[in-house]
């Protein structure tokens, strides 16, 4: 079953640290800080911590068997262990899903992109926080600023995707997640060492139950879901490429770990800062871009030179996270594209880029020019993101759960995921899991 060529993982610390890589993103910089702002502090972390525990995980565990099994792209994954029946169908629309996310996606990426290199050259206003606030709109709504910085992202990640998995993604994460763990680190202890920083950590860890209602638990999951690259094929891919002695469960449990861990000291390295300069938590997106920046240049004043260092630290770690993730989304893409249309890496890549920046660059426009042009109330942006991480990140992972748990054999999963909670896995799959999703999901839709 296992075709020769197929490159695979060189070790189980630098396919963990892959996973890890695409599941710590924006994800958990830029968006798990302000839902936590929005939907109650320290409550909200506990319906993330329930929601990743039992129905993310489980979810990760049943990508990670179809990938190692089929050993092949999402499509052909599909084709592979269901023959001739329409689940392949599935496998496509999460390709598509993971395209549309890569294109919004390197948006963001493209602004973390323009505050580094403002951050390195003083364009971050150290010392005139009122010069500091204005910066993000500014950035944002110019064309050639945003477009700017969205092509040079996705060229970023389209070189590194190029490389192919050992001298390109693992490469590139086995370098860049021990960076960034200890600039986060380093972020954490610096925010909580400002007068008036422990407003912050109370916030995170007292739980406020009366702002979490269904909708703060529909956010909950589709957060974990986002966090951990779930239903659209990421972590399938990257278990096709895993040993063949690789313990599921292990990459599964270090992959949420690390993952939640990491969006937790997001939220420590933020928080604070924001409680000690008596910000305003619950502000929305704009918490990263623009209340930060905000902080940083008003600590400029005294110390200009540590706000600059800061600032840049912080921005660099947002940048490498995003980019650990953006080149799992261009994988799934360019691997299918190999794999059924037989052609070489550079060309999958093509097939994919091309049409990425075509709507790449209407969603950078809709924060400028574009900004008008909406349906329901949402800009472009809006509604790849919504449709996306609201529906068919949810749905996906949905259909992997009910492939694994109802359509493929018993047997042939518990080959691939033997142990000692096999049992458990099993019957959370089939009968915890999918009403679970169901119910989180049409809740929010009423
Ligand atoms: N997990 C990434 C984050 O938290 O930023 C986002 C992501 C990566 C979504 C890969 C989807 C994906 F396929």
């Amino acid at each position: 079953m296992v075709p020769s060529k197929r490159e695979q993982f060189g070790s189980s610390l630098t396919f963990i640290m892959a996973m890890a890589g695409s599941a710590i993103g924006l994800g958990n910089i830029w968006r798990f800080p302000y839902m936590v702002g929005e939907h109650g502090g320290g409550a909200f972390i506990i319906a993330y911590i329930v929601c990743s525990a039992f129905i993310a995980l489980p979810c990760f565990l049943c990508e990670a068997v179809i990938g190692k099994r089929a050993r092949s792209g999402v499509y052909g994954s599909f084709e592979k262990l269901a023959p001739g029946s329409k689940w392949k169908w599935a496998g496509g629309i999460s390709i598509l899903a993971c395209f549309v996310i890569m294109s919004y996606y390197s948006v963001v990426g493209g602004w973390s992109l323009d505050f580094l290199v403002r951050s390195l050259s003083g364009g971050l206003a150290p010392g005139r926080p009122d010069e500091a606030v204005g910066i993000f709109s500014k950035m944002a709504s110019s064309p050639l600023e945003s477009i700017t910085g969205f092509l040079l992202f996705l060229m970023a990640t389209a070189l590194i995707v190029l490389g192919g998995i050992k001298k390109g993604i693992e490469k590139f994460t086995k370098i860049t997640i021990p960076i960034l763990f200890v600039l986060m680190i380093a972020l954490v202890v610096y925010s909580l060492s400002l007068p008036g920083s422990g407003g912050g950590v109370k916030y995170i860890i007292e739980p406020d139950f009366s702002k979490l209602d269904a909708s703060g638990w529909a956010c909950a999951l589709g957060q974990a879901f986002f966090s951990m690259s779930l239903g659209v094929g990421a972590v399938l891919i990257y278990s096709s490429f895993m040993k063949k002695d690789e313990r599921i469960l292990r990459a599964g449990v270090w992959t949420s770990v690390s993952d939640t861990f990491f969006a937790i000291i997001s939220a420590l390295a933020i928080m604070p800062a924001v409680f000690a300069s008596g910000l305003e938590p619950g502000v929305g997106p704009a918490l990263v871009y623009e209340t930060l920046p905000y902080i940083f240049a008003s600590m400029g004043v005294e110390t200009p030179v540590l706000s600059a260092v800061v600032t840049t630290a912080f921005f660099l770690a947002i940048l490498m996270a995003a980019l650990t993730s953006s080149i799992s989304m261009l994988d799934v893409c360019v691997e299918h594209a190999v794999e059924q249309y037989k052609c070489k890496r550079w060309m999958a890549m093509l097939l994919f880029v091309v049409p990425g920046i075509a709507l790449g660059v209407p969603c950078a426009l809709s924060f400028g020019s574009l900004k008008g042009a909406t349906l329901f109330g949402l800009t472009i942006f809006d509604i790849c993101d919504f449709l996306c991480s609201n529906i068919l990140m949810t749905l996906g992972a949905l259909v992997f759960a009910l492939f694994v748990g109802w359509r493929m054999k018993k047997a042939d999963v518990q080959e691939e995921l033997n142990g000692p909670l096999f049992k458990v896995f099993y019957f959370m799959i089939r009968w915890v899991v999918p009403p679970a999703i169901l119910i989180i999901f049409i809740s929010n839709l009423l």
